[in-house]
């Protein structure tokens, strides 16, 4: 069958001949691709900076974030049967016992860094016709949600991050809604900073939680960015025309800020204005660039006489993965438009030279192979 190979010791992406995967354990999923979204990592890939193939094979499958139909079930699977759309996860554990995270299924903790990763480190991803994954890495999507569901994993990146927020934020009474099960983050100023999708996905998680939404991205505003993110009742900004000095005056103290852009100067300029008690969160991945001047006095002394946490966060569990099909379930309801334009085209296989080495620009670019 065919599949997105990209073989790293030759420096070539092609259409690689990939065999169709079979069940051989009782816990075995057989599954149908239907989309496959493609991110910033699948076209870092592609330029041979990281990305591993499984031992034995010259190729890596690419494609993580996935939604598709399955078609066939081990014996001891219970939980789904053929025509059940799933959304698998991402990575999956390392072989050392005494690795506590990853024992405990929570691999995106593990402790050793020897986890791999589909369609990024040794395990074959999703761009391709079929694939098999145990049922424990999959998560049940209802079918309403079958033209946004590739989403999800995206979304699992602010799920996990606001999780630990949540957790973080128990030292003190942050929450002030009488209402708190409702809107937790009533009264509360969010800064996200990026308006990709991880950055516009985070923003939409922090409206339905209630927070007040500032995001602050680099292109000018109006654009296909910036009217996507007012028309959800966030707020854009952008970095050319308003400072951060602006950015901290306009909001008032900042609560959070969930950082989905990637690009540390810019970040470290937002840690400077984080507000009492505030939290910054960290998800982007800068490639390496020279070292640059960083105020440290400055943000040690907010950091410790305004109680602030930085916190980082890389991949997800499977208790955010089933949040973020709850919260495409809230989005889809309040926002259908918006959250349908996040997806900016549906494309042939054929076409993944153009989607992962060309600019093809927008929002979210999907394969769809049903
Ligand atoms: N931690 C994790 O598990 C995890 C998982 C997935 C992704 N990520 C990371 O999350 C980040 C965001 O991912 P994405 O797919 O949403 O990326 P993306 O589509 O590339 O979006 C990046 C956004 O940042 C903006 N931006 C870039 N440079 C900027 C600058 N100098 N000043 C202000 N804004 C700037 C861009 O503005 P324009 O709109 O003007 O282009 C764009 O809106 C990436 O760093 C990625 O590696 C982390
Ligand atoms: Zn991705
Ligand atoms: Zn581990």
């Amino acid at each position: 069958m065919r599949a997105v190979g990209v073989i790293p010791d030759k420096r070539e992406v092609r259409m690689v001949e990939h065999a169709v995967p079979q069940i051989t354990g009782p816990y075995d999923v057989k599954i149908r691709t239907l989309d496959v979204g493609i991110c910033g990592t699948d076209k870092e890939i592609c330029t041979f900076v990281y990305g591993s193939p499984p031992e034995g094979s010259d190729y890596l499958v690419l494609g993580h974030e996935s939604l598709g139909e399955v078609v066939e079930v081990g014996a001891g699977v219970s939980v789904y049967k053929p025509g059940d759309l799933v959304v698998p996860s991402v990575r999956r554990p390392c072989p050392h016992a005494h690795c506590r995270p990853c024992s405990a299924d929570l691999q995106d903790f593990c402790s050793t860094g020897d986890f791999t990763e589909r369609g990024i480190k040794m395990t074959h991803g999703y761009m391709t016709e079929f694939y098999v994954e145990m049922e424990k890495y999959l998560t049940f999507v209802p079918t309403e949600l079958r033209e946004v569901a590739v989403l999800v994993e995206p979304l699992t990146v602010a799920e996990k991050a606001f999780a630990q927020v949540w957790k973080i934020q128990d030292r003190l009474p942050w929450v002030v809604s009488e209402d708190p099960i409702k809107s937790p983050g009533a009264g509360l100023r969010a800064v996200v900073l990026g308006a990709g999708p991880v950055g516009i996905l985070g923003a939409m998680a922090l409206m339905a939680n209630g927070f007040e939404v500032y995001v602050y991205s680099r292109s000018e505003a109006p654009n296909i960015k910036s009217e996507l993110i007012e028309a959800i009742g966030a707020k854009y900004i952008s970095s050319k025309t308003e400072t951060v000095e602006q950015l901290a005056e306009r909001v008032g103290n900042i609560d959070l800020v969930y950082e989905a852009l990637g690009v540390s100067s810019v970040s470290f300029d937002v840690l400077k204005v984080l507000g009492t008690n505030g939290v910054f969160v960290f998800t982007g991945i800068p490639a390496p660039r020279p070292a640059i001047g960083v105020e440290t006095d400055l943000l040690m002394r907010n950091i410790v006489l305004k109680n602030q946490v930085v916190v980082g966060t890389v991949n997800a569990d499977r208790a955010a993965f089933q949040a973020a099909i709850r919260d495409l379930g809230t989005f889809i309801g309040r926002w259908p438009n918006e959250l349908r334009a996040l997806i900016t085209g549906r494309f042939s296989i054929n076409s993944y030279k153009e989607l992962l080495l060309g600019e093809r620009s927008g929002i979210k670019n999907v394969i769809a192979l049903d």
